[in-house]
């Protein structure tokens, strides 16, 4: 009996040790599966040939440029934009106009019209279509790139087109401080349906036109974005997504839409593709090798990685997809002291501590992250609701890397306040938007390096 009770406090103590991980959210969303709204629900516009799925996103490097893309479905005119301060004469911008065919279904007529030269921080309004079909809307400019200029992103991740993403959706709208949206990937779900329905690609783009017509969204690729259908002879990876959603990745010196760079405000932004070559010696590696050296933090103190399938993951769900983008890039992301990774692909919310897995060379054994002050935090988004419903199976024990974790769809908010401060928040849809489910004061790993109180001190 006695041995029994020892051997049953040893496998208890060995239990508490292995498993001190952080906290596993005791929270339990109603598990009731994710259905997409209907087709019917986001018809085009009233009006002939009335101009819809209106999104604008950073057009240059710095901000003082946006790119206004909209879609006319029966005429490729209009195809200029008008834009305006309030009291000024209005500007004119002229679209390239494109479209596609893929399998049985031909798009609308695609426009990317790029303003440019305009004032930071201002209020502009623009009008699409003309007469009685013109559409109004408006955006506001950034301030100029600078090191203590604060900001607030929104970020979501692995949208959809469900009910559940129409929650997501006006949680981050109802928020009245964010100001562009970082997207992590996979967005309308198009190719959940036979053939890849590409009219999902135009009713998630009237979905979510509330917040893109408004505020830059940032895209990154994910998987949903591959479109690849070889059966129906579709082999041209990222089709749709390209077409519909251009980014300024020659301002950074990219030469793929796919992996790109921005400056906004305090914050210099590196979009990866998870679903591109990044081996050694391809473009994106040589790309990225040299945009870490690009970086400057006393313009830009804030570093965001955005990247569809997260490298540090303790979800049975897409478990270790991203490890071979991790093994080429990590040891650059801590050189470089990124801020912060973000990544969407597993339907989840995770947060990890400052870790880094950069020992490893296959023959020391030391293949468990360590506690890493250079190390990014890496927080997982693919919360945002789509149809393939919730990772809900989190590998246990829960791993040290991991700080926190709960299966619900949700969105975050990165509140840049100055170079050293950023406050994080996670807010889950059940609860309304001032409530935060998990938050951190992010400390700026260039400027003020020390440990932040991430809710789960065990990790050695
Ligand atoms: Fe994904």
């Amino acid at each position: 009996m006695w041995s029994i009770m020892v051997l049953l406090s040893l496998v208890l103590s060995i239990n508490v040790d292995v498993s001190n991980g952080g906290v596993t959210s005791v929270y339990v969303r109603n598990p009731e599966p994710s259905i997409d709204m209907p087709l019917e629900a986001f018809p085009s516009p009233p009006g002939f040939n009335a101009p819809e799925q209106v999104h604008i996103t950073q057009g240059d490097q710095v901000g003082r440029s946006v790119i206004i893309s909209w879609v006319t479905p029966i005429k490729p005119n209009p195809n200029f934009v008008r834009y305006w301060e309030k009291g000024h004469h209005k500007h004119m911008a002229r679209a390239i106009t494109t479209t596609y065919r893929y399998y049985n279904y031909s798009s609308g007529f695609i426009h990317h019209a790029t303003i440019r030269r305009l004032k930071y921080d201002t209020l502009y309004y623009y009008a699409l279509g003309h007469g009685s079909v013109t559409r109004r809307f408006s955006f506001k400019t950034p301030p100029p790139v600078g090191p203590d200029v604060p900001y607030t992103f929104g970020v979501i991740g692995d949208l959809g087109q469900t009910y559940d993403s129409n929650q997501t959706i006006e949680h981050t709208v109802s928020n009245p401080k964010g100001q562009a949206v970082l997207f992590v990937g996979d967005l309308s779900y198009a190719d959940h349906y036979p053939f890849h329905d590409s009219r999902r690609w135009d009713t998630w783009a009237r979905f979510v036109e509330k917040s893109t017509a408004y505020q830059p969204w940032i895209w990154t690729a994910g998987n949903h974005e591959l479109d690849l259908a070889p059966e129906i002879e579709e082999n041209v990876p990222f089709k749709p997504f390209m077409q519909r959603y251009h980014v300024p990745y020659m301002a950074s010196q990219s030469t793929s839409p796919l992996w790109y760079s921005i400056k906004r405000a305090s914050a210099h932004i590196i979009v990866l593709s998870s679903y591109s070559a990044y081996g050694k010696y391809t473009p994106q590696y040589r790309w990225l090798e040299g945009e870490l050296q690009r970086v400057d933090r006393s313009e830009t103190p804030w570093l965001i990685v955005l990247l569809h399938s997260p490298w540090y993951n303790s979800n049975n769900y897409h478990y270790m997809e991203g490890e071979s983008m991790r093994v080429m890039f990590e040891s650059w992301f801590v050189q470089s002291k990124v801020d912060v990774v973000f990544s969407g692909h597993v339907h989840s919310y995770e947060r990890s501590e400052r870790v880094s897995n950069v020992q490893y060379n296959i023959t020391n054994g030391l293949s468990v992250p360590a506690k890493d002050p250079s190390a990014p935090i890496y927080i997982t988004v693919g919360d945002g609701g789509n149809i393939e419903g919730l990772a809900n199976n989190f590998t246990e024990p829960q791993p040290r890397y991991s700080a926190f974790r709960e299966a619900s769809f949700g969105h975050a908010i990165l509140d840049i306040r100055n170079r050293t401060h950023a406050h994080y928040t996670w807010h889950r849809n059940q609860d309304s938007e001032p409530v935060a489910a998990d938050s951190l004061w992010l400390y700026n790993r260039y400027y003020y390096p020390e440990e932040e109180n991430t809710g789960a001190s065990t990790m050695v």
